[in-house]
C-alpha cells in the first residue's frame, strides 16, 4: 500500500519534477519538453495565477453559491464523519509552508469546491499541467497527508470522483476545449507541440480528424485524447522481421536498465520500485529477474495508444485459457491514485520469448484500457490498448534470456521514441 501511494506522488513543482525526471540543469531540453508537453507548469507564476483564479471562482465568483455534485458531497461527508480523516484534512492545511501552492487554498472545504469545479471541466491546453494534481500534490506531501491518503475508503472516494469526471470527459459537453482560441487544443501553439515529432506533417495528416467539422470530428475530450493515427503514420519498422522489438508507445526514453534485481530499485514516477512489486508478484515475475527494463514517458500531447512490441506470430489465435504459448495476460489493480496494467506477451520467436508491457497511469482520471484479450494473437505494431486522460509512463520488461541490442537512437534519456519503430534487435 505504501508503494502504491508513493507511485502517485508525481511532483508538479519544478523542484520535485527535477528529481522525478532527473533532468535538472543537465537536460534543459527535456525539462522544456515536459513543460511544453503539459506535465509541468510553465512557471510558478502561471501556476499561482491559475490557482488564484480557481480559488476566486469558488469563493467569491460564479461558483460561490453552487452546490457540490453528490459524488463530491458524499466524499466530504465521509471526511467530516470520520474523526481521523477530519483531523488529517485539517492538519494538511496547517502544515502547508507559506510558499506552497496549496497555502492559497484556505481550508479543505475550499479544496472540495475546487474538486467540484475541476470534475465539471475539460482540461485546457496551457501552461499549468494536470489540474487535479496541482491540488492533491500539496495535500499529499505533508506528514498528515502522507498518512491520511493511505486510507482505503478515501481512495475509493477518489476513484468514484474520478469516474464521474471520466464520464464528463467522455461526453459531448467536454468538447468546448477543442477549439483554436486561447487554451484550445487546436490553437497554433498547441498544434505546433502536437505535431513536433512528425517531420512537418499537420495534425490532420497525422491523426484521424476533420477540421471542417465541429470539434474536428471528435465526439468528446476523451475521443480526442485517444485519437487514432492515420494509416501509414508511424509505420512498423520491417514488419516481417521477427528479430525486432518495436516501441510500444510514443514516448521519451527515461531509463534503460539491464540486469535488474528482484528487489533492485529502478524508478517509476520518481520512486524506487522493485521488479517483483512492479509485476505485482505475478507467478511469472521471477522469470524477469536479471532482465532488461525499458521505460519511457508519454506527454499530455502524445499519441496515447499502446502497440505490441513484438512479433507474436501468424498461427491462428488460440482460445483464451489454453495454457502458455502464445498468450496475453492482463491484470490491473487500481487505487484512486495510481493505475497500472500489465500485459504479459509471449513471442513466437523463442529468442524473444516472454516479455511484459506495463502501462502506468497517474493522478487524474488515469484509466488504462486493454483492447486485447488473453489468448489473442497480435502482430508487432498491433494495438494493445490505451491511456485515457492521465496516462504518463510505460515500461517494457524482458527476461535475461532475451539478448537485446538496443539501437543508438534509443540510448539517451530524453530520446524521442516513435511508436512502432524498432528499438532493439534480438541476437
Ligand atoms: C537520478 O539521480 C540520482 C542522483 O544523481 C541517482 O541516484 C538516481 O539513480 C537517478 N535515477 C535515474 C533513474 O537515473
Ligand atoms: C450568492 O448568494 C447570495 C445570497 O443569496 C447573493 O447575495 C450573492 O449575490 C450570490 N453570489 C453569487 C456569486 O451568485
Ligand atoms: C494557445 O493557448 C495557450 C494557452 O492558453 C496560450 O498561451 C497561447 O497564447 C494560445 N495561442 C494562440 C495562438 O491563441
Ligand atoms: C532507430 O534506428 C533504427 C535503425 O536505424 C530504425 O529502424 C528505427 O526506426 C529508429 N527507431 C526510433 C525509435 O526512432
Ligand atoms: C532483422 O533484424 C535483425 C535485428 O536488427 C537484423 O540483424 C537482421 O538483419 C534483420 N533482417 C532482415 C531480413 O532485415
Amino acid at each position: 500500500m505504501y508503494r502504491l501511494l508513493t507511485v502517485a506522488l508525481l511532483a508538479i513543482s519544478t523542484v520535485s519534477a527535477t528529481s522525478l525526471f532527473n533532468v535538472s540543469d543537465n537536460s534543459p531540453a527535456m525539462t522544456d519538453h515536459f513543460r511544453r508537453a503539459g506535465w509541468l507548469p510553465a512557471s510558478d507564476e502561471h501556476l499561482h495565477k491559475w490557482m488564484q483564479a480557481a480559488v476566486d471562482e469558488v469563493t467569491v465568483g460564479k461558483r460561490k453559491n453552487g452546490t457540490l455534485l453528490p459524488v463530491v458531497q458524499d466524499f466530504l461527508d465521509f471526511i467530516e464523519m470520520n474523526a481521523e480523516m477530519y483531523m488529517g484534512f485539517h492538519q494538511m492545511f496547517e502544515e502547508q509552508p507559506p510558499s506552497s501552492l496549496l497555502s492559497m487554498v484556505p481550508d479543505y472545504q475550499t479544496m472540495f469546491k475546487l474538486f467540484n469545479k475541476i470534475i465539471q471541466e475539460a482540461p485546457p491546453y496551457g501552461p499549468i499541467g494536470p489540474p487535479m494534481y496541482m491540488i492533491i500534490n500539496g495535500a499529499m506531501n505533508t506528514q498528515a497527508g502522507f498518512t491520511t491518503f493511505l486510507d482505503t475508503e478515501l481512495n475509493s472516494h477518489f476513484r468514484t470522483m474520478f469516474n464521474t469526471w471520466a464520464k464528463f470527459l467522455d461526453s459531448p459537453d467536454s468538447r468546448y476545449v477543442l477549439n483554436t482560441g486561447e487554451g484550445g487544443w487546436f490553437n497554433s501553439s498547441a498544434l505546433s507541440v502536437l505535431t513536433e515529432f512528425y517531420g512537418g506533417l499537420t495534425f490532420e495528416q497525422i491523426y484521424v480528424s476533420d477540421p471542417s467539422k465541429p470539434y474536428w470530428g471528435y465526439k468528446s475530450w476523451d475521443d480526442y485524447f485517444v485519437r487514432l493515427l492515420r494509416p501509414g503514420v508511424r509505420a512498423v519498422t520491417l514488419p516481417g522481421n521477427q528479430s525486432l522489438i518495436s516501441a510500444a508507445c510514443e514516448s521519451q526514453l527515461y531509463n534503460l536498465a539491464t540486469d535488474v534485481k528482484a528487489e533492485d530499485t529502478f524508478w517509476v514516477k520518481g520512486e524506487p520500485y522493485s521488479l517483483l512489486h512492479m509485476l505485482n508478484h505475478d507467478e511469472l515475475a521471477p522469470q524477469f529477474i536479471g532482465g532488461t527494463v525499458f521505460q519511457g514517458f508519454l506527454s499530455v500531447t502524445s499519441y496515447h495508444r499502446w502497440h505490441a512490441p513484438g512479433f507474436i506470430g501468424c498461427s491462428p489465435p488460440r482460445r483464451s485459457g489454453e495454457p502458455n504459448n502464445p498468450f496475453l495476460r492482463s491484470l490491473s489493480f487500481i487505487t484512486a491514485l495510481t493505475t497500472r496494467m500489465l500485459i504479459f506477451i509471449e513471442s513466437d520467436n523463442p529468442n524473444i520469448g516472454m516479455m511484459v508491457f506495463i502501462a502506468i497511469g497517474m493522478t487524474e482520471v488515469s484509466t488504462c484500457e486493454a483492447t486485447v484479450k488473453e489468448g489473442q494473437h497480435v502482430q508487432r505494431g498491433d494495438e494493445l490498448g490505451m491511456f485515457h486522460f492521465g496516462g504518463s509512463s510505460h515500461a517494457l520488461v524482458f527476461r535475461p534470456e532475451t539478448k537485446l541490442q538496443f539501437f543508438d537512437n534509443v540510448s539517451q534519456p530524453g530520446d524521442q521514441v516513435e511508436v512502432r519503430a524498432a528499438i532493439a534487435g534480438v541476437m
